[in-house]
């Protein structure tokens, strides 16, 4: 069987072949043959905007890997520095590379102290962090005018060793201020993951000593957010970045699509209805209620897995480990009763509906004593890798800068009426 199609327009009778390739057909080739003529692809379903060598994902069978690595492998052997390193770099790096990369995000965790003075302490008190970080990203453009030079590599480097580095820090401020607590400088004796918990936690001792288990559960957190191909937070970095904005304002407009309910937002709705549900016994009735459409199982389901996702598998692990340490979650039982029943019940088991990485995540942050407000931003940190990487993909490939067509469905055209007369 020919691994092509064959497209013929009806009115010429002209056809075309076109091949298949990685599962998907040209634009470029099929526009030969019907010139002007588009797509309609609401949402980007059927589109793939870019090629790209980062992550990639098999929904159907539950796979995830970075650069090639299978997920479990990296959350179970790496750290979240190192991933970042892979996703920028495209490979692991030695010891000697690695202790240079961390060296170099050691030393760029610090902010300018306008960005706090002016920027972050600017904000209304009740200001949600979210809002404050993506404000806070896109402020640091100002900061950093060398950031335009985006061909320059050397340039384009040290912005993205400054984004990586500052994302904690920033996060940490925007909580801090959120709960009327001072700023805690970053401790660059630290790790990544310690260190982000330093700035989050600390109160008046001389050094904060993480958790060990909290603070590697976390990192493991931010592997397995770190990248997941094209979501609609990475395609805002794209869409940017292909205008060439500065890298800060691309990871601004990111971290604004991560800020909705729908992408960076699920784990918090997950809380609320667990907290809603309230107890075990009131799971069967939440459930039915579902299946009759008032509202929707929150976590489950995916637009791409249509299996259990990968993330889900280990984050249900890491939320066993950590509840050892802070005792359990209390919605936990209802949420591994939901689970029970939504994998044996035909609604879901028919629509192939599955827990995704939200499901548990949101529990454990919980458990770890961060505020649902925070949810979105723990989301952030590790994801600006991600969107560097793409971000550097695209300007390596020299990719057109993204326009999309429209379908018109507006007024035809009409004569301007004096407002008197309308
Ligand atoms: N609970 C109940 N029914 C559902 C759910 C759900 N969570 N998700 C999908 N369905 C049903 C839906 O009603 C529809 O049924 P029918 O065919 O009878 O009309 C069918 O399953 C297909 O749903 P869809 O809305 O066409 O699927 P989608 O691919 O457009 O939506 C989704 C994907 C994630 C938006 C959706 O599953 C959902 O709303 N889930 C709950 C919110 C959530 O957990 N979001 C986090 C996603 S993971 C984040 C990330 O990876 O960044």
């Amino acid at each position: 069987m020919a691994e092509s199609i064959t497209i013929t327009d009806n009115r010429t009778g002209d056809s075309i072949e076109i091949p298949i390739v990685n599962g998907g057909v040209s634009a470029a080739e099929w526009t030969k043959l019907l010139p002007g003529l588009w797509f309609f692809d609401a949402g980007l379903v059927s589109t793939a905007m870019c090629e790209s060598a980062i992550t990639y994902l098999d929904g159907e069978a539950g796979i995830l890997r970075y650069r090639g690595y299978p997920i479990e492998q990296l959350a179970e052997k790496s750290s979240y520095l190192e991933v970042a390193y892979l996703l920028i770099h495209g490979e692991l790096p030695t010891t000697e590379q690695y202790e240079s990369w961390k060296h170099e995000i050691t030393y760029h965790t610090f902010i300018h102290e306008n960005v706090r003075k002016r920027f972050l302490e600017g904000f209304h008190y009740d200001a949600h962090p979210m809002g404050m970080l993506v404000s806070a990203v896109a402020a640091l453009s100002t900061f950093y005018l060398d950031a335009k030079d985006i061909f320059n590599p050397e340039s384009r480097y040290k912005q993205i060793i400054r984004l990586i580095a500052k994302m904690p820090t920033l996060a940490g401020a925007a909580h801090r201020f959120s709960v009327g607590m001072p700023f805690v400088y970053p401790d660059n004796s630290l790790d990544f993951t310690a260190n982000f918990l330093s700035m989050m936690w600390k109160v008046a001792e001389p050094r904060f000593e993480a958790n060990p288990v909290l603070a590697k559960a976390l990192d493991v957190l931010f592997i397995l957010h770190a990248d997941h191909e094209q979501n609609c937070s990475t395609t805002a970095m794209r869409v940017v970045g292909s205008s060439h904005a500065d890298p800060y304002s691309a990871c601004a407009a990111a971290s604004a699509a991560l800020y909705g309910p729908r992408h960076g937002g699920a784990n918090e709705a997950v809380i609320r209805m667990l907290t809603e549900i309230g107890s075990i016994e009131n799971v069967p009735a939440f459930i039915e209620s579902v299946k009759a459409g008032h509202g929707r199982l929150q976590g489950f389901g995916h637009r791409v897995y249509k299996s259990y996702d990968p993330r889900a598998k280990i984050i249900k692990r890491t939320a066993d480990e950590v509840f050892e340490v802070t005792g359990k979650n209390p919605l936990l039982d209802i949420a591994l009763k939901l689970e029970d029943i939504a994998l044996s019940d035909e609604y879901f088991v028919s629509r192939r509906l599955y827990p995704n990485v939200d499901f548990y995540s949101g529990l454990i942050y919980q458990a770890m004593g961060f505020p649902m407000e925070m949810f979105p931003v723990l989301f952030a940190i590790p994801r600006t890798s991600g969107w560097l990487a793409h971000w550097q993909e695209l300007l390596d490939q020299d990719s057109k800068i993204v326009r999309p067509r429209q379908l018109y469905v507006g007024a035809e055209p009409r004569d301007y009426v004096a407002m008197a007369a309308r």
